[in-house]
């Protein structure tokens, strides 16, 4: 499962509570719904591994990926795709989740070993009582010596219900979205080369057992005996033009129509309101940017845009400067687990 070890979580011990009502309010407001065009299962998806764990709903439209002692799972696209916008509604494993990773991705590592281009969502469980991460990432044509990774947490408990994680890919941006915010936007350009994303993708989703370095470096591992991990993807999405990834040429003539229909729509670009709803999620919680890493990158990636307000907010190594911004807020919500440990800002 060689895509699947190529994908590389991150582990903390987060001790930032996050379900803020305050932040509830703040993002509402951007509750103009997507236009979406949602397909059964079977219409654009087959198992990936660890088929006896793909349990599909009764409806067809939804499909449960599970981690036992035996196996994780997963499912593929069963086209691959040249730009798209990926989605899914996701709910993820309750209780205890340490050493677990779910990944919704975009990828052709399996087409091109050494010049593959991925998009992704991973998300890492965590010892109980601790809220889950994510990470998004970006390469393209195997830029994967250039991280680019982000760390987040979320407004909200996401394996009490389902919410909507997307990816839109063009010619010209990526945006990231969760539900309609958009958390994270990459604008194609010169001077980022093949580092961005552009030959014909398969969309992933995965379960497995990260347990040597998903939480703490390993020091969490997968605890079987709450097994299985159940994640449930529904309201699955698959918008774009499908594309023989070795005839590309002929792909990208033929797509010229689905491209402009892609382009057209209302998660195509960030409005003014919802690069608003970014700002503050990324401002809240946001906690690790490889934009703000000058250890790790003196000069900035072409792509990044340096926001002042943000920045104030990183040490050199990208990290936030404090424990997060939260946890006075937090204590006054009376939470009583570990205020501030400086040793958890996300290490890899
Ligand atoms: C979580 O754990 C509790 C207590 O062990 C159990 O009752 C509950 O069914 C579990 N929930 C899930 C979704 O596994
Ligand atoms: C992709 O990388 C290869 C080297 O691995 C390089 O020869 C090629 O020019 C790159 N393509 C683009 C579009 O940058």
């Amino acid at each position: 499962m060689d895509h699947i070890h190529r994908l590389r979580c991150f582990g903390t011990i987060p001790k930032i509570p996050f379900l803020l009502l305050l932040s509830l309010l703040l993002f509402s407001f951007v509750n103009a719904s997507f236009d979406l065009a949602t397909i059964p299962f079977n219409d654009g998806y087959s198992p990936l591994f660890g088929a006896s764990n793909v349990v599909r709903s009764e409806d067809g439209y939804g499909v449960q990926l599970r981690l036992d002692r035996y196996t994780g799972s997963g499912f593929i696209s069963s086209s691959m795709y040249q730009y798209g916008f990926f989605s899914a509604r996701i709910k993820l494993p309750s209780n205890y989740s340490a050493g677990i990773c779910v990944a919704f991705y975009t990828s052709n590592g399996d087409v091109f070993e050494k010049s593959h281009d991925e998009l992704d969502f991973e998300f890492l469980g965590n010892v109980a009582g601790k809220p889950w991460r994510f990470q998004t990432n970006l390469c393209g044509n195997g830029s994967t010596n250039r991280g680019r990774e982000e760390r987040y947490r979320l407004w909200f408990d996401p394996t009490k219900e389902f919410h909507r994680y997307s990816i839109l890919w063009t010619a010209k941006n990526v945006i990231f979205y969760i539900d309609e915010v958009p958390i994270r936007e990459v604008l194609q350009s010169e001077e980022m080369g093949g580092d961005y994303p552009s030959k014909p993708m398969s969309l992933y989703a995965t379960i497995w057992d990260a347990s040597n370095w998903a939480t703490s470096g390993g020091k969490y591992k997968v605890n079987y005996k709450y097994a299985p991990f159940v994640t449930e993807f529904k309201d699955l999405v698959l918008k774009g033009c499908s594309a023989d990834p070795i005839q590309e040429v002929t792909g990208t003539k033929s797509c010229s129509d689905q491209h402009a229909d892609l382009e057209a729509q209302d998660y195509a670009g960030v409005t003014p309101m919802r690069r608003l709803t970014m700002r503050r999620f990324r401002q809240r919680y946001m906690y690790y940017s490889y934009c703000y890493d000058t250890l790790r990158y003196p000069v900035p990636q072409p792509e990044c845009v340096i926001v002042p307000s943000e920045k104030q907010r990183f040490k050199e190594i990208g990290r936030l400067k404090f424990g997060g911004s939260h946890h006075r807020q937090s204590r006054r919500r009376g939470r009583t687990t570990t205020p501030v440990d400086h040793t958890d800002q996300g290490d890899m």
